[in-house]
């Protein structure tokens, strides 16, 4: 039993993933995407918890076959303890805890957005510390200085919504349905980005805001009507998005120069946009940025971080008890 041995699971939003991860290596990552949220145009929390409690069974029990693990190998439990919606995250916290108080192992908590930027340590090269982390999701916009595994400092956050709810609402807006950042994404490929203007946000130092863009594209809609909106989606879709990602890079810019950091990465889910990643790319050429993009399956909501994040709580030997819980709103 000299083996580190964990399992980890995520359920803080729609997708139930367990991972297994043996001695800082990522043996595999189970995710399980609830699809039934597509008809109505959001995550529906209450379905969310439903589903979640559907599936984590099936995927824990995958996650464990798979990598040839059985559950008295393992040496602690990690589980995703916020933020995220209270009923999703109850379903993976109650079911790490029961199975962790039955093999009498421990358990680890793991902050979801701690886990998004630890996602850089599951593959080579890694970035060294301190580097600058760019965490876009569906609840976050955050700039992130990493000093080390589990020390990392907010610098930068959204005044308002998160950069993937302005992708979302965009799509639900133009009819494309959810979720819609990787529906905007496809289309922009094909589109012009400077057909249209959108409004740049105006956020004094390392602040975001995307409510004043959403309403600008709302007014857009009702302003050029249905049929123009469709037979320009492409263009519209460009135009829109690198907007967003010009009002992340130049934020990023500015908090790289201001902290002097050269290593940069991003994460979260809306870190799987190509235009983004083409753009930072771009941008580390003339800032001689040493850059960090995760797989594609490390973007979105994942056990595989969260397992990572499980390892160096491990090492810290950094615990918790049975009497934990959820913590929807919890803080980095
Ligand atoms: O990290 P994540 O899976 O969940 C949260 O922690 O919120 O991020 C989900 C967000 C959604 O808003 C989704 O539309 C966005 O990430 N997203 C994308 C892409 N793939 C996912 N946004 C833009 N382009 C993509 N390819
Ligand atoms: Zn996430």
């Amino acid at each position: 039993r000299d083996d580190i041995t964990l399992l980890a699971i995520e359920s803080s939003c729609d997708e139930t993933s367990a991972a297994i991860i043996k001695n800082g290596k990522i043996l595999n990552n189970i995710v399980a995407s609830q699809l039934i949220h597509e008809n109505y145009g959001g995550v529906v929390p209450e379905l969310a918890s439903r589903a979640h409690q559907q599936d984590i069974v099936r995927v824990v029990n995958e996650a464990l076959t798979e990598a040839g693990v059985s559950a008295t190998d393992l040496q602690a439990i990690a589980f995703t303890r916020g933020p995220g919606l209270l009923g999703s995250l109850l379903v993976g916290t109650s079911f790490a805890k029961a199975m962790a108080l039955g093999l009498n192992i421990p358990l680890i908590e793991v902050n979801h957005m701690q886990a998004h930027v630890l996602a850089h340590f599951i593959d080579d090269p890694k970035p060294s510390f301190p580097f600058l982390c760019l965490t876009v999701s569906g609840g976050h916009t955050q700039l992130v200085i990493v000093k080390s595994p589990l020390e990392m400092e907010v610098v930068g956050e959204t005044a308002d919504d998160a950069v993937g709810e302005a992708f979302d609402k965009a799509a639900k807006m133009l009819g494309l349905g959810y979720p819609g950042g990787p529906k905007i994404d496809k289309l922009a490929a094909q589109g012009n980005p400077d057909a249209f203007p959108f409004p740049l946000s105006e956020m004094p130092e390392l602040k975001f805001s995307f409510s004043g863009i959403k309403t600008s594209l709302l007014y857009f809609i009702r302003d050029k009507g249905e049929d123009f909106v469709k037979e320009n989606m492409a263009d519209i879709c460009a135009s829109y998005q690198s907007t967003l990602i010009k009002m992340l890079i130049n934020k990023l810019k500015k908090a790289a120069k201001i902290h002097k950091i050269k290593e940069i990465a991003i994460a979260g889910g809306v870190s799987a946009n190509k235009g983004l990643r083409k753009a930072l790319e771009a941008e580390a050429e003339k800032q001689r940025w040493k850059i960090f993009i995760p797989d594609f399956q490390y973007c979105t909501d994942n056990a595989g971080m969260i397992a990572m994040a499980a390892h160096f709580q491990f090492m810290a030997g950094n615990f918790v008890d049975q009497s934990v819980s959820p913590m929807p709103r919890m803080r980095m």
